[in-house]
C-alpha cells in the first residue's frame, strides 16, 4: 500500500537529480544500520499486544520493519514514512506487508498515533551545502522551527525526529531510535532532554561508534511515553547510572569517583569566564591584520599552537599576522597573560599559560573572577590525570570536542585555593603573576 503525502522542494529536486549516488545520500542524512544493531533495537521495542500500530520513519528500505516482522511476526499494522522515491520503492518490495507514505516526516499528520516507533533518523545540521550535510532540506528549516518547541541554537534534524516521534506515540507508546551520542551533553539539546523528561522515562545504551567508516558515536534511546527517571547503559547490557528523578540535566557517566569529585572541589566556573575566542570573519576584516609576515608582527595563533604546557608561537597556521599590541582590539582578554584550552582535542583538557599575550583566531580563554589564583599551578592541575580522567570518563566520546560546559563543571580541588581573593572588579586592572 502506498499513499503519497508531499512533493519534495524544489532544491531537493534537484539534489535527487545529481549524477552521484554518493552525493544525494549524504544531502538526505543517509546512513545504512549495521543488522545486528537493527535486531537489538527491534528486541527493545518488544510489542506489549498484537496488532499494535508500529512506524518507521526515516525509512529507507525498511530494514527495522522487516527485521520486526521476523521477531514478532505479521500481526501488526506496520507503517514507513521516506522523503525519497527510489528508496520507497526498495521498501515496498523489501516489506510488502506494510503501508508506505512518501512525505517529509517532520511535516507530515497522520491520522492516529502509534504504538511502536523505531529506526535510526537522518543525522546533521540543516544549512548551506558548503557547510552543512543537510542542505536539500534547507528550504524547509523555517517550517521546521515553527512546530517545533525544542528546536535551539543550531539543532540537528535529528533532534526535530525524536520530538515529532515523541509527539506521534499513544500514550503508553515506546520510541526506539540510535542518534548520535550528542543530544547527552550539547546545549543546543537542552529544550529538547527537559522535554523527553517530562513526556516520558528514559533508556538510553551508549554504544560509542558502531557505524562502518561513520565517525560518530551513537546512543540507543528509547522513550516510554508516561514514565519517568533516566537509565544510562554502558553498552547493550550495563546500566551505569540510574536517576528516578532525571529533569533534562545533562546526561553522563555518574560514577560515584567523580561526583564526590564535583562535591568537594569548586567549579573552574566559579573561578573563570570561560570565553571564546575572536572568530575568523572578526579577525580577518580587522584593518591590522595581515595574511603576510611583517617586521614587529605576530602570527595570530590557533588550537595547533597549542600544546598542554606549552605555545608554538612562531608557526603561523592561521596564516595570519597582526601587531601583537593591538590584538586587544579584537579582545580585551589578549592584553593580560591568561590561560587558553584547546576545544577541539577530543574529551580531554589541553591547556597552556599565555605569558606573550599573543593574539588568537580559536579555543576557550580563561579569565579570572577573583584575584590571587595561581595560574601556572592550574594550568598543571588542568593538564594532569586527575582531571583527564575525569573528563574522559564522564563524557567518552559524545562529543568530538570539550564544551564550556563541560569545562565550567571540572572541579577544581579547594588545595589549589589557598588564598580566595575578593572578586575582581570591572575595572580592576588585572596583573597575575604566573
Ligand atoms: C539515516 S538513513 C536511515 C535509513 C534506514 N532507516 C536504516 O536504518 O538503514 C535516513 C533516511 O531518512 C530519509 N530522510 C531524510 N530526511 C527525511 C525527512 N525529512 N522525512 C522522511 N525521510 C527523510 C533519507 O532519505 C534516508 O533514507
Amino acid at each position: 500500500m502506498t499513499l503519497v503525502m508531499s512533493s519534495l522542494p524544489f532544491d531537493m529536486v534537484d539534489a535527487l537529480q545529481q549524477p552521484s549516488l554518493k552525493e544525494r545520500e549524504r544531502a538526505l542524512g543517509v546512513v545504512y544500520t549495521p543488522s545486528a544493531l537493527v535486531e537489538f533495537m527491534v528486541r527493545l521495542a518488544r510489542p506489549a499486544r498484537s496488532g499494535c500500530r508500529v512506524l518507521e520513519p526515516a525509512c529507507a528500505d525498511a530494514p527495522f520493519l522487516a527485521s520486526f516482522i521476523r521477531r514478532y511476526g505479521c500481526g501488526y499494522q506496520l507503517y514507513g514514512v521516506e522523503i525519497d522515491t527510489a528508496h520507497l520503492s526498495r521498501a515496498r518490495a523489501n516489506v510488502p506487508q506494510a503501508t508506505f507514505i512518501e512525505a517529509d516526516f517532520l511535516l507530515w499528520e497522520p491520522s492516529s498515533c502509534f504504538d511502536i516507533i523505531l529506526g535510526n533518523p537522518p543525522y546533521g545540521i540543516i544549512g548551506d551545502g558548503s557547510h552543512y550535510p543537510i542542505h536539500t532540506l534547507k528550504e524547509r528549516k523555517t517550517l521546521y522551527r515553527q512546530r517545533s518547541r525544542t528546536w535551539y541554537g543550531k539543532f540537528n534534524i535529528y533532534g526535530a525526529f525524536i520530538e515529532r516521534a515523541v509527539d506521534l506515540l499513544s500514550p503508553g507508546g515506546k520510541l526506539v531510535f540510535v542518534v548520535p551520542a550528542s543530544w547527552l551533553v550539547l546545549d543546543d539539546f537542552r529544550l529538547l532532554r527537559a522535554y523527553l523528561a517530562q513526556v516520558g522515562g528514559l533508556q538510553v545504551y551508549y554504544l560509542g561508534k558502531v557505524f562502518p567508516k561513520r565517525n560518530v558515536s551513537v546512543v540507543v534511546l528509547v522513550v516510554e511515553k508516561g514514565g519517568e527517571g533516566l537509565e544510562l547503559y554502558d553498552g547493550a547490557e550495563e546500566l551505569a547510572v540510574v536517576k528516578p528523578a532525571y529533569a533534562g540535566e545533562m546526561i553522563r557517566f555518574e560514577r560515584r569517583e567523580w561526583l564526590e569529585f564535583e562535591q568537594n572541589g569548586v567549579p573552574l566556573g566559579d573561578l573563570f569566564h570561560v570565553r571564546f575566542a575572536a572568530r575568523s570573519p572578526e579577525v580577518r576584516k580587522h584593518p591590522a591584520v595581515s595574511t603576510e609576515a611583517r617586521p614587529a608582527y605576530v602570527p595570530i595563533l590557533t588550537g595547533r599552537n597549542l600544546h598542554a604546557g606549552w605555545i608554538d608561537y612562531k608557526t603561523c597556521y592561521s596564516g595570519l599576522w597582526m601587531p601583537r599590541e593591538r590584538a586587544v582590539e579584537l579582545r580585551s582578554f589578549y592584553g593580560f597573560p591568561h590561560l587558553v584550552v584547546a576545544h577541539t582535542k577530543g574529551a580531554r583538557v589541553v591547556c597552556a599559560y599565555d605569558e606573550r599575550c599573543y593574539p588568537w583566531r580559536e579555543e576557550f580563554h580563561l579569565v579570572p573572577k577573583r584575584e590571587g589564583l595561581d595560574l601556572l599551578a592550574m594550568m598543571h592541575y588542568l593538564n594532569g590525570e586527575p582531571v583527564q580522567r575525569y573528563v574522559s570518563d564522564l563524557y567518552r566520546d559524545f562529543v568530538p570536542h570539550l564544551t564550556a560546559s563541560m569545562l565550567k563543571r571540572i572541579p577544581v580541588e579547594r588545595s589549589m585555593l589557598p588564598y580566595f581573593g575578593r572578586p575582581l572588579s570591572r575595572n580592576a586592572n588585572v596583573t597575575l603573576s604566573g
